[in-house]
């Protein structure tokens, strides 16, 4: 076993957090302002740990000449600069397969909320207006057109759940997945233009950032949805915001935002849009097996210097 400096770039979810420090000697390194420590630390050899939510910047990897791997807390590793640590051979690691299902519920009852008003009927009926009259119709959900952008594991499991309720499912991603019956969209623009709900359920990053633009939201129309579980960079927000108010859209269901924590205040007054805090894989089974995978590829790249779910 060669030994190597724990270094946490970023806060971890608590329990994990408490588990890291009690079964490791960590050092913190500060998310911005880390150059006096890296000066001090930054020659041992070592392994940074980090959340999808902070990540290790380019800067810091290569400010680090002997870190080895970054153990990701998260399916998502946007945040980390995974071109750079390849490029110096510093391995990464991400939590996949363990959170699809909580994310992929997430997204059918964002978009269940979305259409039948739960959220907002809710608060109408706190608001004791229901005795002056009915709340106004919902749409439905059952038997109408999806459009999922990005078909990976949680894609597929969105897919998958709402086939059961009788939904038509189309796909846009960069190809076609062979081992899929349904029918691909090389354009993201038709996929959204013969859309009633389009779930957007792709990696974030460069390479999809502002993917869902104004043009998209016009191609969804008046009558169309955006549910969003993946990351706030996909959707251009501020064409997104301009769409609801303007009801070029009918409504959406957004668990992620640009600058988390903060949303759009705008936002805060339309009840045509669910919100909520980027909880997609937030639930107690969930993170605990989020953060069993995580040790274990810890323990695993301390023990033989390889990864059990590498990113590639
Ligand atoms: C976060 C997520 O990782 O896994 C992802 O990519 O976005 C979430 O599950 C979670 O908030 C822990 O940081």
């Amino acid at each position: 076993m060669v030994q190597h400096t724990i270094l946490q770039v970023g806060a971890l979810p608590p329990a994990a957090e408490g588990q890291l420090h009690e079964e490791f000697s960590v050092l913190r390194i500060p998310e911005k302002g880390w150059e006096a420590v890296v000066a001090e630390h930054g020659q041992q050899r070592s392994v940074a740990v980090t959340s999808s939510m902070v990540g290790v910047s380019g800067a810091l990897i290569k400010a680090l000449p002997n870190l080895r791997a970054v153990v990701n807390f998260g399916v998502g590793y946007d945040t980390t600069d995974v071109e750079i640590a390849q490029e110096l051979g510093v391995q990464v690691s991400n939590t996949p397969d363990v959170l699809t299902d909580c994310v992929a519920d997430l997204a059918v009852g964002l978009m269940i909320d979305t259409a039948r008003s739960i959220s907002a009927s809710d608060r109408f009926v706190r608001r004791g207006e229901w005795p002056q009259g009915q709340y106004p119709l919902g749409q439905r959900i059952s038997g109408k057109r999806v459009g999922i952008v990005g078909m990976g594991r949680i894609g597929r499991s969105i897919a998958k759940r709402l086939e059961a309720f009788g939904c038509s499912i189309a796909y846009h991603c960069r190809r076609r997945v062979d081992t899929l019956t349904y029918p691909w969209c090389e354009s993201l623009i038709d996929l959204a233009t013969h859309s009633d709900f389009l779930v957007v359920a792709v990696a974030g990053g460069p390479a999809t950032a502002g993917l869902i633009s104004g043009e998209v939201l016009r191609a969804l129309g008046a009558e169309g949805h955006l549910i969003n579980i993946a990351r706030g960079s996909v959707v251009d927000e501020i064409a997104l915001v301009d769409a609801l108010i303007h009801q070029q859209i009918a409504g959406a269901g957004l668990d992620v935002f640009t600058h988390e924590p903060h949303v759009p205040k705008a936002l805060f007054e339309l009840d045509n849009v669910v919100l909520t805090p980027h909880i997609g894989s937030a639930t107690a089974e969930t993170r605990q097996d989020m953060a069993s995978l995580f040790f274990d590829n810890l323990r695993q790249f301390i023990a033989s210097g390889t990864l059990k779910t590498p990113v590639s």
